[in-house]
């Protein structure tokens, strides 16, 4: 069991966030978006759904490059 349970950890992206759900779904309404929204896309964070900062520091342990998608209002 704990080979298995091995192998289904190292193929996966999230182990931090919500781990008792059976997927991580977030709803965020565009009209509460003021200026932009940075979203986290390493599931690393500590404020998700939100980016904190932290893949900055997975970025460096494991030189991988990702980083947030950034939600804004179209440049007029
Ligand atoms: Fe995950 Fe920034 S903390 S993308």
């Amino acid at each position: 069991y704990q080979t298995v349970k091995k192998a289904r950890e190292a193929g996966q992206i999230n182990h931090l966030i919500r781990k008792d759900l059976n997927k991580v779904v977030d709803f965020i309404d565009i009209e509460d978006i003021t200026e932009k929204a940075s979203l986290c896309r390493c599931w690393k964070s500590k404020n998700w759904p939100y980016c904190d900062g932290a893949h900055g520091s997975h970025n460096k342990e494991t030189c991988d490059n990702v980083g947030p998608v950034v939600v804004r209002h179209k440049q007029q």
